[in-house]
């Protein structure tokens, strides 16, 4: 076999969405040498979708600040978030967004130039009281001008890209440490090790998991089924946050934006149903409790349509001028892909797989953190992940709408100033045997041209296995449909190691990328699945039917999956660093 080629770099950041773009920048500016790997052209990463906005107590509408944008963080989170990480995360939002701003972010304006911000699900003045207005817009795409312009930063700072290379697995030696990945150029197959005295992993989530989802086809779990093959744990992987409003039967976001500036849900009998679930919030309650609001209408029989199986969202009440102004892109979509145009009838929507809550755990500084038998968790040296492949926790058990770009932003930065500090104590690559790289290269050749071409195909299992999440890990769960869950999931993942790769392999390698991602996507089920399984309470997102109540003696701890142990659990961490704790209240809006 010829010798495979190898690059080193300071630091290498798997992921080009806005955690890893944020995080490049910050490095390429401070000198360090950084290669940023990405599965597609990184302004196609999935970034670009977020359409509502970010998070910031800027108080540019109403009054606010960061105490409250931390209390309504962790009264959405149901008290499953860690305090310290979520006091860290609001107290650096305003300073995010004024990067931004001078990274060339075109935000809306408000008459007198100020950053426009809009309302958004679960957001209060004053711990709990009035509705705030939090959520810093561009328009509704706000996710493809912080890209954009993140990746322009990156250009101009002289980041090196290495745009659709797919990342097999991290490299690790005998004692642990993580030396870089091995990687393949998708145009023409050729591996290449990527050597790295820093790894940053910024993979997104795993959308891909459900059949109805707003996720791009490039939400594959990668960097999570990445940690776990690395022998890394993935964090609270039960709680996958369902967003109310997806385009019914088809999975495009509407954004939150559309009920922040005023739109509502009616049922099929014509009324404002979230006045029945949230009283003072409404339609602007936090997204678990309006996705089970949905879903229960149509359980009892009050969906519209001929099969009862959507409600609907209607904006035409704002007017066209308001909504060309503010929602033009979902205008956009809702007239393209249902001939529908919002200004004049109601759009049709349904819960819709939509972001993981859980991933790698990590600390505030962005370090992938191991639980140690009894003792204290330990970062990993020299490994980091951000975004939502990464478990801060910030989000706990139900993410707020509009602290995703947040998260991304502020916890992007902070892993790169961290890698600044390690990377001026560590001048040197470790050295990097070939035993290293054996696991990583047989798991690239097992998906290669010689091949076994007579498994079952991976687009069978993929699809199998979407049907599978989407049946027994929805909106609602219970004992038996979960424990049925497991094990078709478990079966799934045996016949997962005999599937084939059909011929066109031979030419494009984008194939073999499927069946990769696959196996990503499985290890992300089987994380998700087996955790929820486990976890019999109500908490968040995660919602039992036959253990209907949040239970804080025995829950309130994060869960642990990992290949090698199962389950394992640790302690929400509740104590913030400035301020005084929130302790658990019972939950309404
Ligand atoms: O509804 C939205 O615009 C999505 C925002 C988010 O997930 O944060």
């Amino acid at each position: 076999m010829a010798a495979i080629q190898r690059r080193k770099f300071d630091t290498l950041i798997i992921g080009a969405g806005g955690g890893g773009l944020r995080a490049a920048l910050k490095l390429s500016d401070a000198d360090a040498s950084v290669a940023v790997v990405s599965k597609v052209f990184p302004t196609r990463s999935h970034t670009v979708a977020a359409q509502g906005g970010m998070n910031a107590a800027l108080g540019n509408v109403l009054p606010d600040n960061w105490h409250w944008h931390m209390f309504d963080t962790i009264k959405g989170s149901d008290y499953l978030g860690d305090q310290d990480a979520i006091e860290y995360m609001c107290r650096a939002a305003p300073k995010a967004v004024y990067e931004l701003e001078h990274f060339g972010v075109p935000f809306s304006r408000l008459d007198n130039g100020n950053i426009y911000q809009r309302p958004f699900g679960g957001q209060s003045q004053n711990f709990g009281g009035d509705q705030a207005a939090r959520t810093c817009a561009a328009a509704d795409r706000t996710g493809h001008a912080i890209l954009h312009s993140l990746y322009q930063q990156n250009i101009r700072a002289k980041t090196h890209f290495f745009d659709e290379y797919f990342s097999v697995d991290l490299l690790k030696d005998d004692e642990g440490h993580v030396l870089g990945a091995l990687v393949f150029n998708i145009q023409d197959g050729k591996p290449i090790i990527i050597e790295a005295k820093t790894t940053l992993l910024a993979t997104g989530g795993a959308g891909q998991l459900y059949k109805t989802t707003t996720n791009a086809l490039i939400n594959t779990g990668d960097g999570l089924g990445m940690a776990l093959r690395a022998g890394i744990p993935l964090q609270d992987m039960e709680f996958f946050q369902f967003h109310p409003t997806g385009i019914a039967g088809r999975g495009m976001l509407i954004t939150e934006g559309a009920r922040g500036e005023g739109g509502y849900l009616v049922n099929g009998e014509g009324e404002r149903m979230m006045e029945r679930y949230a009283p003072k919030a409404k339609d602007l309650a936090s997204r678990d409790v309006v996705s089970r609001a949905i879903a229960t209408e149509i359980r009892e029989g009050r969906g519209c349509g001929v099969n009862k199986d959507h409600v609907m969202l209607k904006l035409d009440h704002l007017g066209e001028e308001v909504i060309q102004m503010r929602l033009p892109g979902i205008r956009q979509t809702c007239m393209t892909f249902l001939g529908i145009d919002p200004a004049e009838a109601p759009i049709p929507v349904f819960p819709t797989a939509h972001y993981t809550m859980g991933g790698i755990p990590t600390n505030r500084n962005g370090q992938v953190v191991m639980p140690v038998k009894d003792t204290p968790e330990e970062a990993i040296e020299g490994l980091y992940a951000a975004g939502e492949c990464a478990c801060v926790s910030v989000h706990g058990a139900n993410r707020l709408g509009g602290n995703s770009l947040l998260d991304i932003l502020v916890f992007g930065r902070a892993a790169a100033n961290h890698i600044i500090g390690y990377l001026a104590e560590n001048r040197y690559h470790r050295s990097m045997d070939e035993s290293c790289v054996e696991k990583a290269m047989q798991r690239f050749e097992r998906w290669g041209k010689n091949s076994n071409k007579t498994g079952e195909p991976v687009s069978v299992l993929r699809d199998e296995l979407k049907k599978v999440m989407e049946e027994h890990c929805g909106v609602f769960r219970n004992e038996e449909v979960l424990k049925e869950g497991v094990q078709k999931i478990e079966q799934l993942a045996e016949r997962m190691k005999e599937a084939s790769i059909t011929d066109h392999s031979d030419i494009f390698n984008t194939a073999r990328v499927e069946a990769l991602e696959l196996e990503n996507l499985m290890a992300c089920g089987l994380a998700t699945m087996h955790s929820a399984y486990a976890r019999t309470e109500s908490r968040g997102a995660h919602s039992r039917i036959d253990y209907p109540e949040r239970d804080d003696i025995n829950w309130m701890r994060h869960t642990l999956y990992s290949f090698e142990n199962g389950l394992d659990y640790k302690p929400v961490r509740t104590k913030p660093v400035s301020v005084d704790s929130f302790p658990p209240r019972p939950r309404v809006y």
